[in-house]
C-alpha cells in the first residue's frame, strides 16, 4: 500500500499524549452537595451511589471531603425545614443554604455556588408562584392529595421577584456565584438588578440557560425532594426537540449579564454545547446531571461497564464539546483518579 495519510502514526505511545486536544483538571469541575435541615444524620441518596444528604452540622465537613480531592469549587443545594405555596424558606436568613453558605465560606477556601430555585422549598414542587393567586384559587395546602387543574402553571413575574430575594439571600450569606435554575423569562436581569442594588455587583451570575425539561433529573428530584407534585416543568423548562430555540433563549440571558452560560443535561445535549461554544465567548457550563451519573453507576454495579473509564470518557467529550466548566457528581472520583495518575 502506498498511503500518504497513516493517522496511525500519532496513535503510537509517546506521541498520542502529545497531540491530545482535550484534558481533564479538576479546577474544571464543580461539585454539587445536598444539605438537608431536616436531619441530623448523614442520609445516603440511594439513586445516586457515593451521594448523601448531610445535615446542616456537617456542612463543612462535607465541603473539605470535596477540597481533599482537588476540586475547588461546590453548587449547593438545600432541603428546607419547612415548604410552603410560595417557597419562602428560600430567602429566610436563617434558611438552610443560607446557614451552610456562611459556615462553608467562613471555614473553607472552597468557591461556592448557589442554586437559586423554588422547587425544593415549595409545597407543590414546581419552581416558582403557582398561577393560584390569578386564578382565585391561593390558599389551599399543596402538600397533601392536592387535586390540581394540570393547565396550572408559574407565575413569571411573581416568581421573578422571589429569586430576586433568593439571590440577594445568598449573597448576603457569602455566596461567590448564584446559580438561577428556574428557567424564568428575565431571571438574570432581576438577580442581577437585586444583587447590584444591594452592593452585590461582584457577584457573578452562572445562568442555567438552556436547561431541558429532561426525565434525567430524576434522582435528583428524590435527592433533593423537589418533584412537582402534580404537572410537570414543560411549561418552563425547554423542549428536548428543540435546538434553535436554545440560541433564543441564551442570548436573552446573556443580554441581560449572564457571566457563565450552561446547557443541562451534558451528554445528551452536546449538540447544544457545542453550538454554545461557537456563538458565544462566555465560559460555557455543563451540567451533567443525576440521571446521566446514575445510568453509569446502574450498569457499572451489573459489571456492564468499567465505570472510571465511562466517567472519564463522558466528562472528557462534555469538554470536547465546548465545554470548560462541568458540575458533575462524579467531580471528586474523577479528581481523585487524576490525583492518582489514573
Ligand atoms: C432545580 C434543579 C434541578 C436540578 C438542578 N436544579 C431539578 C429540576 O429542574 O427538576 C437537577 C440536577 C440533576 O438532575 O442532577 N432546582
Amino acid at each position: 500500500m502506498n498511503l500518504t495519510h497513516r493517522p496511525r502514526r500519532l496513535r503510537q505511545d509517546g506521541v498520542r499524549g502529545l497531540v491530545s486536544e482535550t484534558s481533564l483538571d479538576p479546577a474544571d469541575l464543580i461539585a454539587p452537595v445536598f444539605i438537608d435541615a431536616t436531619t441530623d444524620e448523614r442520609i445516603p441518596i440511594a439513586s445516586m451511589p457515593g451521594h448523601e444528604r448531610v445535615p446542616i452540622d456537617e456542612s463543612v465537613a462535607r465541603v473539605e471531603e470535596v477540597l481533599e480531592t482537588g476540586v475547588e469549587a461546590v453548587m449547593v443545594f438545600g432541603i428546607p425545614i419547612a415548604k410552603d405555596a410560595q417557597g419562602t424558606r428560600a430567602w429566610a436568613e436563617d434558611g438552610v443554604v443560607q446557614e451552610a453558605t456562611r459556615r462553608i465560606t467562613a471555614e473553607t477556601d472552597a468557591y461556592v455556588i448557589t442554586d437559586a430555585c423554588l422547587c425544593e422549598y415549595t409545597d407543590h414542587g414546581h419552581c416558582g408562584t403557582l398561577e393560584d393567586e390569578l386564578r382565585g384559587e391561593a390558599g389551599h395546602d399543596h402538600s397533601e392529595g392536592c387535586v390540581h387543574d394540570p393547565t396550572m402553571t408559574v407565575d413569571n413575574d411573581a416568581t421573578l421577584e422571589s429569586l430576586e430575594r433568593i439571590a440577594v439571600s445568598h449573597a448576603e450569606a457569602g455566596a461567590d456565584m448564584i446559580a438561577p435554575s428556574g428557567m424564568m423569562d428575565g431571571m438574570v436581569a432581576a438577580i442581577r438588578e437585586g444583587l447590584d442594588r444591594e452592593g452585590y455587583e461582584h457577584v457573578p451570575i452562572m445562568s442555567y440557560a438552556a436547561k431541558y425539561e429532561s426525565a434525567f433529573y430524576g434522582p435528583f428530584r428524590d435527592a433533593a425532594d423537589g418533584a412537582p407534585s402534580f404537572g410537570d416543568r414543560r411549561h418552563y423548562q425547554m423542549d428536548p426537540a428543540n435546538a434553535r430555540e436554545a440560541m433564543r433563549e441564551v442570548r436573552l440571558d446573556a443580554e441581560q449579564g449572564a457571566d457563565v452560560l450552561m446547557v443541562k443535561p451534558a451528554l445528551p445535549y452536546l449538540d447544544i454545547v457545542s453550538e454554545l461554544r461557537r456563538e458565544f465567548d462566555h465560559p460555557i457550563a455543563a451540567y451533567n446531571v443525576s440521571g446521566e451519573y446514575a445510568m453509569l453507576h446502574a450498569a457499572a454495579e451489573k459489571g456492564w461497564l468499567d465505570l472510571e473509564a465511562v466517567a472519564h470518557e463522558s466528562l472528557l467529550s462534555i469538554k470536547r464539546a465546548g465545554a470548560d466548566l462541568i458540575l458533575t457528581y462524579f467531580a471528586e472520583a474523577v479528581a481523585e483518579d487524576l490525583a492518582a495518575g489514573r
